[in-house]
């Protein structure tokens, strides 16, 4: 396949980006979209141009650092994947393809195409933990029964990898259905009662710190979560909330 790559080029948080047209050639259909981007880097480097910067890490769907909005999509067009897990099958020969970073307040941009999303772990280190008793007379976890829903419904919170793709795609850049998971996945479980109360209310407070957006219900960050967080567990965080405030 032959592409025409117009991407978002910024030198520092501070500089004015520009979208910059490239052309890369012989791309494999089988080749993940960051192994375009290597292959892209590549010539640049060759040329003695500077690269495009761009985060990742796993390459397997598992870090969430690939975050690359995609034709007007984060993490592009295919849907329950990340940018890393995106194959190029799902693009055209002679296709022009626009990348930009993941665009929120809360999220800015450091170079290119990458992003500061600290944002989300000053939300975790807020809450997102739990207090274990270490001292000897640990009881033993299977004493505690789980109901085999809730703990697949925690579980299912749990698959979160704090993309941000729910923040770039939402219109408001609200980081809810990240915080509902992070509020979730502990909420459904006896061991997350401990702090539960402190817990949605500091992890929340500190959402609203950050400077994300409040949820209007679109549910556009549903559709574009590569895990499939459903909207329930923003449900679920606005319920524990209101039990934590009275
Ligand atoms: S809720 Fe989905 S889109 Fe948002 S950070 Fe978690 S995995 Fe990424
Ligand atoms: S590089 Fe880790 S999820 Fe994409």
């Amino acid at each position: 396949m032959n592409l025409t790559l117009k991407i978002w080029r910024q030198k520092n948080s501070q500089a004015e980006g520009q979208m910059v047209e490239y052309k890369v050639t012989d791309i494999s259909e089988h080749m993940s979209f960051l192994e375009m981007m290597d292959v892209l880097n590549e010539q640049l480097v060759n040329k003695g141009e500077e690269p495009v910067a761009f985060d990742h890490d796993c390459r397997e769907g598992i870090c969430g650092m690939c975050s690359m909005f995609i034709n007007g999509e984060a993490h592009g067009p295919d849907r329950g994947v990340t940018t890393c897990q995106l194959h190029m099958r799902m693009f055209n020969d002679g296709d022009t393809i626009y990348i930009e970073p993941f665009r929120a307040k809360a999220f800015p941009v450091i170079k290119d195409l990458v992003v500061d999303r600290t944002a989300f772990e000053r939300i975790q280190q807020a809450g997102g933990y739990i207090s274990v008793n270490t001292s000897g007379n640990t009881q033993d976890a299977n004493a505690t029964l789980i109901s085999k829903e809730d703990a697949d419904l925690s579980m299912d919170a749990a698959t979160c990898i704090g993309c941000g793709a729910c923040v770039a795609t939402c219109k408001n850049a609200s980081a809810m259905l990240f915080v509902g998971a992070k509020v979730s996945q502990y909420a459904l479980l006896p061991q997350g009662q401990i702090e539960a109360s402190e817990r949605v209310q500091n992890m929340v407070k500190q959402m609203d710190e950050e400077g994300f957006g409040n949820c209007t219900n679109t549910g556009a960050c549903e559709v574009e979560c590569p895990k499939g967080i459903s909207l329930e567990n923003i449900a679920r965080m606005n319920r524990e909330l209101i039990k934590a405030s009275v």
